[in-house]
């Protein structure tokens, strides 16, 4: 998408030299705009963990790219042994995001299946860009699919602006482009459907407020910040007429874990009719899981990002305050875990299903043969 009208992805390799990868750094944003350079997979790690990226997808394709600097810096005698170390550290980063462990495992046989060193080291660079690229044109059918969706609601306001609730940031920034849950939204909004979006700030990293804010005001998108405990309000007064949110990973049966919150929102759509859709690139499937709630690990993360709160103050200053008393216990899960009886429909980069094992495998038919 664009950047003060220049074109920009998520991740992407140096002009110059492939031994840097280039992101833009997440934290910062929506006040400043740093780009990083990332040269080692240690570099690669603590940009996942520590979210300079974030996203299943963005994680997917940084990860991609952690094994291409891991083949490249690895010892020719002890090639083997130092890639299945960075695919282990690269995999812990962050346990939900199920494009994390897709990349490194199809990065792991494609790598293993090349025979000299030199090919190896190949491979694994022409791999990750195939999967940053791949990322992008899902994410692209993704907003042509979903397009539909829209433009039907859009027909039956007889061309008012469609209100869109979104959770958390399933944007751009989450993907290498497009993003999964705006991808309609950007789709319906360049060919003149009136959309208005409704962006959950998404406590506590605030994805919403810093980054689908960003993003929908840099696109040009109409949309108004709320906080995370006024959708259900908004739904009750038929101030909603759809939600789209992403998915960290999905089970072959169409439960989905994504952003805290992203549970009571469905439940809330649910209860006033609104329809909830999903929206997802097929990398975010894991075809070995069937029962959400107890097969996908639930991140937890550091307590400090609910009693403390960064942003910019009145000097321009990026600034960090404490909103706890001192030694507050906190509990903070990254994600929970909708199940697929609370979702309308999931839009992945093949069309539109219900969330049910059968219409998924009606898209996805080689994943037929059930786990064991
Ligand atoms: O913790 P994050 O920012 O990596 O989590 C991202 C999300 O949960 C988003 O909601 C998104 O839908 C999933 S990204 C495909």
């Amino acid at each position: 998408m664009h950047v003060a009208g220049t074109p920009y992805r998520t991740i992407w390799p140096s002009d110059t030299d492939s031994a840097i990868v280039k992101i833009i750094d997440q934290r910062f944003l929506p006040h400043r705009f740093v780009i990083e350079e990332l040269r080692t997979v240690a570099e690669v790690c603590t940009a996942i963990r520590e979210m300079h990226v974030r996203g299943a997808g963005l994680i997917g394709a940084t990860a991609a790219f952690g094994m291409h600097l891991a083949a490249l810096t690895a010892p020719e005698h002890d090639f083997t042994p130092f890639i299945q170390e960075a695919a282990k550290d690269l995999v812990q980063t962050r346990p939900t995001a199920g494009n994390l462990a897709w990349a490194v495992n199809r990065q792991l046989a494609a790598i293993e299946r090349e025979n000299t060193l030199a090919a190896k080291r190949a491979k694994a660079f022409a791999l990750a860009c195939e999967i940053a690229d791949e990322d992008a044109e899902f994410c692209r059918r993704i907003g042509e699919h979903g397009k539909e969706i829209i433009a039907r609601l859009s027909r039956k306001k007889n061309g008012a602006p469609v209100n869109i609730l979104t959770h958390c940031n399933a944007g751009w920034l989450a993907f290498v482009d497009y993003g999964s849950a705006t991808a309609p939204i950007y789709a319906a909004h360049a060919e003149g459907i009136r959309v208005h979006v409704w962006v959950d700030e998404t406590r506590p990293w605030l994805q919403g407020a810093k980054l689908t804010a960003w993003e929908l005001k840099g696109e040009g998108v109409p949309h108004t910040l709320i906080a995370d405990n006024t959708g259900g309000h908004l739904m009750q007064h038929g101030m909603v007429d759809m939600v789209i949110v992403g998915t960290d990973r999905t089970t072959r049966c169409g439960d989905v874990a994504n952003k805290i919150g992203t549970y009571l929102k469905a439940l809330a759509a649910l209860d006033n009719g609104v329809p909830f859709y999903v929206a997802l690139p097929s990398s975010t499937f894991d075809w070995t899981v069937r029962d959400g709630l107890s097969e996908i690990p639930i991140e937890q993360r550091s307590g400090r990002e609910i009693t403390h709160i960064e942003g910019l103050s009145e000097t321009d200053a990026l600034t960090t305050i404490a909103i706890a008393p001192p030694d507050t216990p906190t509990l903070n899960y990254g994600f929970d875990v909708t199940p697929a009886r609370l979702i309308t429909g999931l839009i992945s980069e093949r069309g539109v299903m219900a969330a049910d094992e059968e219409d998924i495998l009606r898209l996805y038919p080689e994943h037929r043969q059930k786990p064991a």
